[in-house]
Parts: C-alpha cells; structure tokens; sequence
C-alpha cells in the first residue's frame, strides 16, 4: 500500500504504564498509551515516521507554532468488540479534513498510507488499552504543528505530525446547558472555522469560561455578522428537534464538518426521520421552546458522541428542555445506533467500520 519509501520504524516501549490506570475513573484527555507516533516534514517531504515510547519533545522557543500558530489536529476513536476485533469509524474522513485543516493554514498535506499505517501500527501495539464495551473506546489525537525555528510571520518549511492516544469514556458526564453567544464569535465568513485549527478552540475559552461562571458549559455560536443563526457548539455540532424533526445547520466556511454530525444525518434518514439541514434561526428556536415544540436539543461530535442539552440561556432568558433522558429522545435512538455500529453489534450498511487487522 505505501507509496513512501520510509518503512514504520517501531521502538517499543521498556515497561507499560496501563496498570497504573484505572480505566473506570478516566477524566477525558489526561492519560495517554505507551506509545506515540511521529512523523517529520522536511526538505519538501514527509520522512522518517517511527512509532516511539509516549514521551516529552523538545523544540526551539522559535518554532512556529509558538507564534503563529500553525497547528490542527483530528478526534478518532477506536472501538473494540467482545471478540477483540478492532475498529475505526470513518476514518478516512479524518484523513480527508486534516489535510483539509492543514490546507487552510498553509501547511502541507500528509499522505494516506502514512496516516493509515502508522495509525495502525500504533493500535496494534498499543491494543490492551482498547477496553470493549460500549462506553469505552480509545481517544486518538493526530495532530500536526510547525516545528521550524523561524520567527517571520510565514509558513513554515518543517512540521511534525503525530497522533497520541487516550483511553476515554464519555466527555461530558450530565446533560449540557449551553448559553447561545450574542456578542463573542467563533469563526467568520472566509476565516478557518471550517478547520479544525487549535486556534479556533483557544478562541472560544474565554467567552466559554465566561458561560461556565453562568453555570453553562458551552457556548453555541452564532453567526458572527448577525448573531442570528445558531451553529456550533464548540465542542459538537448540535441537532435541534422540533416537534418530530431534526434541524441541524448546514456546514460552511464557519462550521466544522463533523463526523458524527454527517452520521447523524444518514441515520436519520436510515430511521425515517426528517432532518432538516438548513439555517436555524436564534429567534425561532425560543419561539418552539416557548410553545412547547421544542422536544430536544443535543450535540453531535466524536468526543461527545451525543449530549443531550438540558437547557439554553439567550440575552437572559432562560429556556430549560423537558426532553432530555426520555426514553423516546431522539438523542438516546441517535447515540445507541451510532454506539451499536461503532462497537460492531449491529449492521454497518454504509461501511462505515474500518476493521483494524
Ligand atoms: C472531538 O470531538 O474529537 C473534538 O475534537 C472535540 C475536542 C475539542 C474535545
């Protein structure tokens, strides 16, 4: 398959840590496998991938990425069925947008068989971390920043992608109260919100920090000209339903072209379910839950599967949702499904299981 000429090089790790884990106590992001891969950009080329012990880098203070912040990255996971078999979800679709991220922030392509190698190279050694059952999965992070040691505001000429590993169970552990933004934005006509930049999420940390004062984890942004459309959250794409049908709004150059958003989509249309993509107005969503058509309103993103939102706050008014946790929440249909094929416990008509081999 590989078009490069590099092979893997693959040094193991000395010892494990994976009993030092307690993988029924994981808060999201902190604990990463035993191993790493990393692969470097030089010379107009992507050279010597290698698989190493998970370990600190070092790199110049003048490394681009410190300054101007060349960096994206992707959220995978890897699912493990009863019978130890291995499986990605859609994985070329994050190969696909990282490529698309990296484009957009003038940094190079990186090539599918590397991507798809070292991915697996990384699942098979670090396989123990993998727990099955739906519930678990393994959180993969590839990633690529500019390394050059140059300080002028340009692309740089050297990079490093990477992907690291971390075994994760839900991100969010309670249904989620958003605040909908009306004076702070994410992302703007022509700018990068479509890619999934490491910029975009230190943006919104401090709106969103303001939101978690107000006792809200998120923020769901708002078109940043008019403050009238409703977008993204910033973790998760969101859904709204409105009697018995879904609203979601369509992608664009401000909106990330989630994973599990499209997923969401097919399914809906897989279950018979109308789903609506198309703007969704701040005004209208209040409308419905004031009369008493808004049913639900969840989020829809790898690290999130599906969050039901319990409650949404504009200009001080404060909506709560009645919907959530219900038995027929199209939340809990939507994440059961999406968990059955990811998990490989139900049929998978779109190939969307990528089995790790
Ligand atoms: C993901 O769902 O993988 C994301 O990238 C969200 C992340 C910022 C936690």
């Amino acid at each position: 398959m590989a078009n490069h000429t590099d092979k893997i090089s693959i040094e193991t790790a000395a010892s494990t840590k994976i009993n030092t884990v307690d993988f029924s106590n994981l808060d999201f992001g902190r604990v990463f496998t035993d191993h790493m891969f990393v692969c470097d950009y030089n010379d107009g080329k992507w050279e010597n991938p290698k698989i190493m012990p998970y370990q600190a880098m070092t790199f110049e203070p003048s490394a681009r990425v410190f300054h101007y912040g060349q960096a994206v990255f992707e959220g995978m996971k890897a699912y493990k069925d009863d019978d130890g078999k291995v499986f990605l979800f859609r994985p070329k679709q994050n190969f696909d947008r990282i490529n698309k991220s990296s484009g957009r922030l003038a940094m190079p392509a990186f090539p599918e068989d590397y991507f798809f190698e070292g991915l697996e190279a990384l699942l098979k050694l670090d396989n123990d971390w993998i727990k099955p059952g739906v519930g678990n999965s393994l959180y993969l992070r590839p990633f690529v920043i500019a390394t050059e040691p140059a300080i002028s505001a340009s692309p740089a000429n050297m990079y490093r992608f990477m992907i690291i590993c971390s075994p994760a169970k839900s991100y969010y552990n309670s249904a989620v109260r958003v605040l909908i933004a009306d004076h702070y934005s994410r992302s703007a006509n022509g700018g990068v919100g479509a890619a999934k930049a490491a910029g975009n999420y230190a943006a919104q940390f401090y709106p969103t920090s303001l939101a978690q004062k107000k006792g809200f984890q998120q923020v769901v942004w708002t078109d940043a000209s008019t403050h009238t459309f409703l977008e993204e959250a910033g973790t998760m794409n969101v859904f709204f339903r409105v009697n018995d049908t879904l609203i979601t709004a369509p992608t664009s150059d401000r909106i990330l072209d989630g994973v599990t958003r499209k997923s969401i989509i097919q399914l809906a249309e897989d279950l018979g379910i109308t789903c609506d993509v198309r703007q969704v107005t701040v005004e209208e969503i209040k409308n419905a839950a004031k009369d008493g058509s808004l049913k639900e309103i969840f989020g829809a993103g790898t690290a999130a599967v599906i969050s039901p939102i319990s409650a949404f706050e504009h200009q001080d008014e404060l909506f709560e949702i009645s919907g959530v946790g219900a038995e027929d929440s199209y939340a809990k249909l939507f994440k059961q499904t999406l968990l059955n094929i990811q998990h490989n416990l139900s049929d998978d008509k779109h190939g969307w299981r990528h089995e790790v081999k």
